[in-house]
């Protein structure tokens, strides 16, 4: 059957029967805000290149608690902005580093707040690199061996949730069976399985202090040119025993979304990175775009690629009007 007996606009007539149709939805459940905790008190510093986004010292952490409550935002992710750093990022596994010591206080006083632990070393090193460096490159199995030390040392603290973020080879492997001899068998590890090297990532690093002082992260980091070369990503994170795959920048990267959707069977988190969010807040701020309708259809194109969660900053300012049913 064809026209004129099919008219496809028969269902786009009615608002209700619009909303009856619709085949993707974003609810607030599916939203998780990344929270970046310094060392330091009374700091609450917003964040040069992500307008209204602040990093917090710890005692100032329920300010913001406070509104991922209010708008009902269940889950979170931390990133640590530590003062001190060394070559090796040994100080991301210190029982009272940054994390560790605001895993304590969170998991304390909001224990109904999911807490993901982002699991990597960039923060942390003195170089900025996300591990070791020997023969001026980052050395992948000692660089998982401090990973796993981070790792126990998050569960330690509380994490519900380890996000490795690293993209070393054999870090999932390594990471599960740490946990699972410390009698972490039930915490969950949502891998950043795909991430590729992108200048997405721009106003994160004045986020996190985290620039590399040499070179780039082309050696451990995705070409964003490649699909393919995400399919083994995720088969082997998923093989190792990951629980979730992080796909990341997501915006530009819905086709690999889409593709790990069709192929795989297991829940995808897409996060809509920091570059994302500043192109979004520079052109909303000088009114070229209507700011939330932006947003919203960015979000649900996430969704409608196959994802299950979205890491957002836009999670708190879209959860308002998700709330107020907009
Ligand atoms: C590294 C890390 C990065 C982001 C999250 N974790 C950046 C990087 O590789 O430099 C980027 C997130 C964003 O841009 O919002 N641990």
């Amino acid at each position: 059957m064809s026209y004129p007996n099919v008219r496809l606009r028969r269902l786009r007539y009615n608002s209700i029967i619009r909303d009856m149709v619709e085949d993707t939805h974003l609810r607030v459940e599916d939203l998780i805000y990344p929270v970046f905790v310094c060392d330091g008190k009374n700091i609450k510093k917003e964040i040069r290149s992500m307008p209204n986004q602040f990093q917090f010292s710890i005692d100032m952490l329920p300010e913001i608690f406070d509104k991922i409550i209010s708008n009902k935002i269940r889950s979170i992710i931390l990133f640590g902005v530590p003062e001190k750093k060394d070559e090796h990022g040994h100080v991301s596994h210190n029982s009272n580093g940054i994390i560790q010591t605001a895993l304590k206080f969170i998991k304390k006083k909001y224990p109904e707040i999911l807490v993901i632990a982002d699991l990597c070393n960039c923060q942390y090193t003195t170089h900025g690199h996300c591990g070791t460096i020997i023969d001026g490159d980052v050395d992948n199995d000692t660089t998982v061996e401090n990973l796993t030390k981070q790792a126990i040392s998050l569960a330690k603290a509380g994490a519900d949730v380890l996000a490795p973020s690293d993209m070393m080879d054999g870090r999932v492997l390594h990471i599960r069976e740490s946990l699972d001899k410390n009698g972490f068998q039930k915490t969950p590890i949502f891998s950043y399985s795909v991430k590729y090297a992108s200048a997405f990532y721009g106003p994160f690093r004045d986020a996190a202090n985290n620039s590399p002082s040499h070179g780039d992260r082309k050696t451990y980091q995705m070409n964003f040119k490649n699909s393919s070369e995400a399919m083994r990503e995720i088969e082997l994170d998923i093989n190792e025993g990951a629980d979730a795959v992080i796909i990341k920048p997501a915006m530009s990267y819905l086709d690999i979304i889409n593709r790990v959707k069709a192929k795989f069977n297991i829940p995808i988190i897409a996060y809509n990175v920091s570059g994302e969010f500043s192109m979004v807040a520079a052109a909303s701020g000088n009114n070229w775009i209507e700011r939330f309708d932006i947003i919203f259809e960015i979000l649900i194109s996430m969704k409608r690629a196959g994802a299950s969660a979205i890491i957002s900053y836009h999670a708190l300012e879209i959860a308002e009007k998700l709330n107020k049913n907009v």
